[in-house]
């Protein structure tokens, strides 16, 4: 069998450089070499595209804080030719692989999951992992992704957000949404700039913190209850796994020091206690907000099981979770029946799948 021309991209310009790097590099480990013919591109933290050596590329690989990309001289370039797409090295155009079958971008953030590289891969005419340019900018923009479940009357925190300028009271706010609320920039993850909010005086600090990062920022209501995530994986018929739970400890909400520097800020339950009726609710709306929300491939879909009213309320969802071998995305599809590598090789295939369902569309119009 002939294998396929697979390019692995890492790195990235968003604060979750180090994640992809991790993800990447189990990925790649994992990845069936009988299969896979790899070619590994590193983007540095400035935008640039390297060539990576397929065994030494990285700098201290297993230390999360201080892990780097190790990258070639050669900078590297996909030819948007729809055609032909191709690897070329940029600064002499030489051609490194000359049909790309798949890739598979293992970036988070801004300019890995927003729907921009996803929109210069569908413009290359290749094949590429995870949801489309569409279902990932509306997962990048927690005002966008909430309006829509909302027109889909699917469950999600009450929310109100606004824009750099406008005016903000924390009692017409509260009025509104309840006296605790979080404050989120619109378009970020990793909790970056969001707060939790009890009274007036935390609030006006809360609200600039959130505007340094996005001119836009959504207000949420507090919800008490449990955190619970699924993965689900397909394009037009998606599957969903077993949920897990993550229970924060020592940290009010599952905050950027409660995921990545404070190695006790957290539990992971993988599977999470909850019972079948609970595992049958959840999965439902996790499947009718990635429907609703434009995914394919696949996404990781948060949501919060309510305390007082015993209901499931999607958060947000993540449609390049990590994928270290300790992620909550690849766990649960294990405890689920699919093995990390198998996992892997049903993305590329659907990445495949959904490339072909498009061509079969016509794009001109025949009288
Ligand atoms: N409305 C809410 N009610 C209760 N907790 C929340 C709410 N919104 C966010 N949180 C807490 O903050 C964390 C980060 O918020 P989230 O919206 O998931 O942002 P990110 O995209 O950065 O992960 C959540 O995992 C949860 O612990
Ligand atoms: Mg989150």
């Amino acid at each position: 069998m002939k294998k396929l021309n697979l390019i692995v991209i890492m790195g990235g310009r968003s604060a979750e450089h180090e994640i992809s790097l991790l993800s990447a590099k189990n990925i790649v480990t994992a990845l069936d070499k009988e299969k896979y013919a790899i070619t590994l591109v590193g983007i540095d933290k400035n935008g640039t595209w390297h060539l990576l050596d397929n065994e030494d590329y990285l700098i201290n690989p297993t230390d999360p804080k201080t892990i780097a990309l190790k990258v070639l001289p050669q900078k590297a370039t996909i030819l948007p030719y729809p055609e032909r797409p191709m690897l070329i090295e940029s600064a002499i155009g030489k051609c490194i692989i000359e049909q790309i079958d798949a890739v598979f971008p293992i970036l988070h953030g801004t300019y890995g999951e927003d729907g921009t590289i996803q929109g210069y891969l569908e413009l290359a005419g290749i094949p590429y992992v995870g949801a489309d340019a569409l279902g990932s900018s509306i997962g990048m923009d927690k005002v966008m992704m909430k309006r829509l479940l909302k027109e889909a009357k699917i469950p999600t925190p009450r929310f109100l957000y606004f824009f750099k300028g406008d005016k903000l009271s924390y009692t017409t706010i509260s009025k509104k949404l309840g006296s605790t609320i979080f404050i989120k920039p619109a378009n970020l993850g990793s909790s970056v700039g969001i707060s939790k909010v009890k009274n007036e005086s935390e609030f006006n600090a809360a609200a600039e913190l959130a505007f340094r990062y996005d001119h836009k920022i959504i207000i949420e209501e507090a919800i008490e209850g449990r955190e619970i995530e699924i993965s689900v994986l397909g394009n037009e018929n998606p599957k969903a796994s077993l949920p897990g739970e993550i229970i924060p400890q020592n940290h009010e909400f599952y905050s950027y020091e409660a995921k990545y520097i404070d190695d006790n800020g957290a539990r992971l339950d993988i599977p999470a206690q909850l019972s079948d009726k609970e595992i049958k609710a959840c999965k439902k709306v996790a499947m009718r907000a990635y429907a609703s929300l434009a995914c394919s491939g696949m996404a990781r879909v948060d949501m919060f099981l309510e305390k007082k009213s015993g209901k499931f309320l999607i958060n947000e969802i993540n449609t390049i979770p990590g994928f270290t071998k300790i992620s909550m995305y690849p766990k649960l599809w294990e405890v689920s029946g699919l093995s990390y590598s198998q996992l892997l090789d049903e993305l590329i295939h659907l990445a495949i799948e959904r490339k072909q369902a498009k061509q079969k569309l016509v794009f001109s119009y025949a009288l």
